[in-house]
């Protein structure tokens, strides 16, 4: 969900690394192994510039928005995987795991303000990272017990996260009742969380899991969110009337996460359980996903049209890392399900080959916000991010029966610790602490713009004051 940051009032490290002996290129031939890998291999430098461990005790903490650590995170991992290249594993490797935090569950005690989609990206990232097979630390919690203990954190009562209260069911989006969010029930923390126990489940083959996700899908069909007539994907439902249970109606916007978080967790409770309700449902989101975001007036380039259209993406950073989440979670979808292929794989080749022509700027290939219509200016870590997954996701064609993802049936490591994240219970909704406020760079400018988010909905009221 936009709007808000977990973040500290800090900026992200802006400095560059040195270009020596680097060769540029995102000449693009999406039927070429070869050309992609040059693309991604650009594509993730540019975006490990931003990275910087240096200067900081705490390897994977982004300050302007700590969910950002998870999602670069997530487009390491894809790299590697669509890659084989490992130069940013170990990085990738210590940082994922510090970020886990004393107890396991993505609370670490210095990210403030929690929101359960943050901690969800977090969870995701460790579930992946699980399923590829990345080399576990030698000490210390593996991904599983990681993707676990999210998972226990978000059912949990001291968690914040499942509740009955308003609406019958759902997670908050935030965990503590000073925030703006927290009598909001969002998609993406609720599809998120679809997901993560989706795959769960088909990584453990337990059945705990799959009956959470289900539970997950009853709820967000029930309220609307997702709508199994129309298979629209709104952003969130609140206490309020119109809707069961004492819940508001769904709202009108359209993201492209929304969608892929459900879309994707669907796919996996089809893998899991072969049962043809979950095919159907996948292939529903899957059109859906297709007619909403890859539109023909952009070329058939996915686009988060409701900020790219007037620009304005930057102005909450996560936006510009949506696409680039919902590319990725496409190419997992057809390697789980690899009769999907065949309609996605054309829609990714089209968006990336859209990418790489825009991806041109600063005379490194930079990316920017919009893939079509040439580079945008708008050079920022979350839009190399998204440029980053958008290259590794193109090589779907090229990912054989090899770099399918595992689970313990198929060769996946099985430790763990299903009861991971529970110990010491987790961190205190009680911590009075200011809502958090949110830094976002101008990207391109390099203007700083700090965004004062008063109220979180979409709808509601927020500040921006330029600097
Ligand atoms: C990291 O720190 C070292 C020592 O302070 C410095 O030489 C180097 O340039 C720094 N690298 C980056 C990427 O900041
Ligand atoms: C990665 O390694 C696998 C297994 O050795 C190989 O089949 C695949 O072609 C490699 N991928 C790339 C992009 O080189
Ligand atoms: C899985 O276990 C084997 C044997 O203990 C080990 O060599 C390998 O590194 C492990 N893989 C992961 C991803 O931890
Ligand atoms: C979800 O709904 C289906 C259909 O109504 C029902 O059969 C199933 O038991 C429900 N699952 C859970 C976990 O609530
Ligand atoms: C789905 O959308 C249609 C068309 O807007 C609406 O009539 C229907 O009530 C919605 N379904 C649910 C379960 O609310
Ligand atoms: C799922 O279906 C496939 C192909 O029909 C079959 O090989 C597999 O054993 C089934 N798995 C389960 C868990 O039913
Ligand atoms: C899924 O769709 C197929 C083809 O339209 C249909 O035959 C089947 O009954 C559907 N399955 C379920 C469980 O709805």
């Amino acid at each position: 969900m936009r709007f808000k940051d977990a973040g500290h009032m800090a900026l992200v490290a802006l400095h560059v690394l040195p270009l020596a002996g680097h060769v540029y290129a995102l000449d693009l031939n999406v039927d070429s192994q070869e050309s992609i890998k040059d693309a991604g291999k650009t594509a993730a430098y540019n975006m490990m510039t931003w990275y910087t461990q240096n200067g900081t005790d705490n390897p994977g903490f982004i300050s302007r928005s700590w969910w950002t650590g998870a999602a670069l995170f997530l487009a390491c991992l894809n790299y590697w995987h669509a890659t084989n290249d490992t130069t940013y594993n170990e990085e990738v490797s210590i940082g994922l795991q510090h970020q886990g935090g004393a107890d396991g569950d993505y609370m670490p005690s210095w990210a403030i303000g929690i929101g359960n989609d943050d901690q969800m990206f977090w969870g995701l990232a460790a579930i992946t990272a699980a399923e590829y097979n990345f080399p576990n630390r030698p000490s210390g919690d593996t991904w599983l017990t990681l993707a676990e203990g999210v998972f226990n954190n978000q059912i949990s009562p001291q968690g914040n996260g499942w509740e009955t209260s308003i609406c019958g069911g759902g997670l908050r989006w935030q965990k503590q009742v000073w925030q703006p969010g927290y009598t909001l029930k969002n998609a993406v923390s609720n599809g998120g969380f679809f997901m993560l126990a989706a795959r769960l489940a088909w990584y453990t083959q337990d059945d705990v899991y799959s009956t959470w996700a289900e539970k997950v899908w009853n709820w967000s069909t029930k309220v609307d969110m997702v709508n199994t007539t129309t298979w629209a994907v709104a952003d969130s439902v609140s206490a309020g009337t119109g809707g069961p249970d004492g819940c508001s109606l769904p709202d009108n916007s359209r993201w492209t996460y929304n969608y892929g978080t459900y879309l994707s967790g669907a796919a996996y409770m089809y893998a899991y359980t072969n049962d043809s309700k979950w095919l159907n449902i996948t292939n529903s989101l899957m059109e859906s996903l297709f007619t909403t975001f890859f539109l023909p007036e952009h070329g058939g380039v996915i686009t988060d049209w409701q900020c790219e259209n007037s620009d304005r993406c930057y102005i909450d950073a996560n936006d510009p890392l949506f696409k680039g989440l919902t590319v990725s979670w496409l190419a997992d979808v057809a390697l789980i399900i690899p009769p999907l292929e065949e309609k996605i794989l054309p829609k990714l080749q089209v968006s990336a080959q859209g990418a790489a022509n825009s991806c041109t700027g600063g005379g490194q290939d930079l990316c920017g916000n919009r893939w079509y219509g040439g580079y945008d200016g708008q050079n920022s870590m979350e839009n190399a991010i998204s440029g980053s997954q958008m290259m590794s996701a193109v090589m779907l064609k090229f990912l054989g029966s090899y770099s399918k993802p595992v689970s313990t049936a198929t060769g996946g490591n099985a430790s763990s610790d299903p009861n991971a994240g529970t110990k010491q219970g987790s961190q205190s909704s009680e911590s009075t602490v200011f809502p958090p406020i949110t830094t976002a760079d101008r990207a391109g400018a390099g203007i700083l713009t700090v965004v004062l988010v008063a109220g979180a909905v979409g709808g509601s009221i927020f500040l921006f004051s330029d600097t």
